[in-house]
């Protein structure tokens, strides 16, 4: 069962910027290929690499078939050769230096020509994949040549911009700034990728689907909640861009804020692009502001050191390629805070996220409140856990909740148990990848998953007295953990007062380094 299928597919040409780059490879045409393959795309669709390395169109074409063949899902299956043979030619690609206004006289007249051999009636996504340093620029350039609008009002264009939308609040005013001096908000699509896993969305559903969490969705009967994304791997050979960024804001700023007002949002009156980011961005106006005291008590950093995992030797941070080795950069943070409005007032909100944990996994915690007087008072084991409601959003997707049941036998031992469902049961439908929900959706014309400038911003005011404390006490402390480990230690004590600790996914981890919820 195909569950995007729903809307519209309008003919059009996709421009990527930045088109010999890995995300180009990895991500977005492996994206493509599969929505292609399930008949999701138009007939008439092409793609236009741009880029300034000069390779000819086989050449591309070449490359985006290995990247297919290894990142599509159709590829991993094995199955990918049939379609390729369709697909291939309507890629092609066009050598220019992205950096002279000039040059884009030559696109526009490539574009023409495309758009009479596929009849795309003059509609166009450009995808900014290059270095953030040209995300002013691109559009600007495309405007000198009237490549921003069809000035007679027939086809589209849309711009799809992928993070980091700025590095700190000063420069993400002033790229949305330039963004608007030349597109639309309309015509203007923030990528945030963890909004395009179905498992994120899915919280909509949970919460607004279903009668019976809604009423327990506040402050009355949800004691804490708890949001982590970690990953086992480290920088990757980005440690370049990694260094100048850190987990808060390549991570916290985006992902996992977007993820916390999903959480924590009032209902939308519907499923709608500007219902549900008004809704988003009400959340984080009111996160509560940190002071320089309460960044430094509430938010820990900590730097990945090395270490032997499983047998092999893992650099640190400061080993990795291109990363100074006095840098203060963090690989990992741990953040206490507060939504302060009448659902949540009072209740505290935590998210991690780091490198080089011990294993990949990303989910969200509901605690509950326990019951109002205990009853069962000998199991100290079910009282400190209580109940849960674990959304996972990757991997192994699904959702599972904790509660006690009495052990058969004398007395009332409670002990707690699991009710647990997995994405993979629904034999009739597979989990699409978020690239491939968010590409669809742009070229739909919907912009619900996609963030709007005004919560970008909102989300950059939040974090940057935590940036503006680490950049003006670099003696802030940084903690180390090594390689393998669930951070520094001292995050646990952030939640500590919570008679509770950070949930930690991997206590069952199997021999083979699988994921294993027990
Ligand atoms: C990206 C970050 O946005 O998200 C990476 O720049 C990070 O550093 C990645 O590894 C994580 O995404 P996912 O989908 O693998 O959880």
């Amino acid at each position: 069962m195909n569950t995007m299928a729903n809307k519209k597919t309008d003919p059009h040409i996709l421009v990527i910027f930045g088109a010999s780059g890995d995300l180009t490879y990895r991500k977005l045409l492996p994206a493509l290929f599969d929505l292609y393959s399930q008949n999701l795309l138009p007939g008439a669709f092409a793609v236009l690499g741009v880029a300034r390395t000069g390779q000819s169109e086989d050449a591309f074409r070449d490359k985006m078939r290995e990247g297919i063949v290894a990142f599509s899902r159709l590829g991993r299956e094995g199955n990918a050769a049939d379609q390729l043979a369709g697909f291939l030619p309507k890629l092609h690609y066009l050598s220019i230096d992205t950096g002279d206004v000039e040059q884009y006289g030559t696109l526009k007249g490539r574009l023409s020509e495309l758009e009479k051999i596929y009849d795309t009636r003059g509609n166009c996504i450009y995808y900014l994949a290059t270095p953030p340093l040209l995300y002013p620029q691109i559009p600007e350039y495309l405007a000198a040549h009237r490549l921003n609008s069809n000035g007679d009002g027939s086809g589209w264009k849309r711009l799809i911009v992928e993070k980091p939308f700025g590095a700190d609040l000063d420069s993400g005013r002033s790229l949305n700034r330039v963004l608007l001096d030349y597109f639309r908000e309309e015509q203007l699509y923030r990528i945030d990728h963890y909004l395009g896993k179905e498992t994120v969305q899915n919280l909509l559903v949970t919460r607004f689907a279903n009668g019976i969490f809604e009423p327990l969705w506040n402050r009355n009967y949800v004691h804490h909640v708890e949001i982590t994304t970690a990953e086992s791997l480290g920088v990757e050979g980005r440690g370049g861009y990694y260094d100048s960024s850190g987990a808060l804001r390549d991570m916290v700023q985006n992902h996992l804020l977007q993820v916390a007002a999903l959480v924590a949002m009032e209902p939308p009156t519907v499923i709608e692009a500007s219902a549900i980011r008004n809704e988003t961005l009400k959340v984080f106006q009111a996160l509560k502001p940190f002071t320089p005291d309460t960044a430094l008590a509430q938010v820990i950093r900590g730097q990945y050191g090395p270490a032997h995992v499983r047998g092999q030797f893992l650099p640190g941070y400061r080993e990795e390629e291109v990363v100074p080795e006095n840098s203060r950069t963090e690989t990992y943070v741990a953040m206490k805070f507060y939504v302060d409005n009448w659902r949540w007032g009072g209740i505290p909100f935590y998210i991690r996220t780091g490198k080089r944990l011990p294993i990949r996994v990303s989910e969200v915690v509901i605690h509950f409140k326990p019951t109002p007087h205990t009853l069962f008072v000998e199991n100290k084991e079910f009282c400190n856990e209580g109940n849960q409601l674990i959304i996972r959003i990757q991997p192994d997707e699904g959702i599972l909740l904790k509660f006690g049941m009495k052990v058969p036998g004398s007395g009332f031992k409670v002990k707690t148990v699991n009710m647990d469902f997995h994405y993979s049961e629904l034999a009739e439908s597979q989990v699409p990848e978020a690239y491939e929900r968010l590409l669809l959706d742009c070229i739909q014309g919907d912009a619900t998953l996609y963030a709007r400038g005004d919560a970008v911003e909102a989300a950059w005011e939040f974090v940057q007295p935590v940036l503006d404390l680490w950049a003006e006490n670099p003696a802030a402390p940084l903690y180390g953990y090594p390689c393998g480990s669930w951070g520094p230690e001292t995050a646990d004590k952030l939640v500590e007062g919570e008679k509770s600790s950070w949930r930690y996914p991997c206590r069952n981890l199997a021999e083979d380094g699988q994921y294993c919820e027990l």
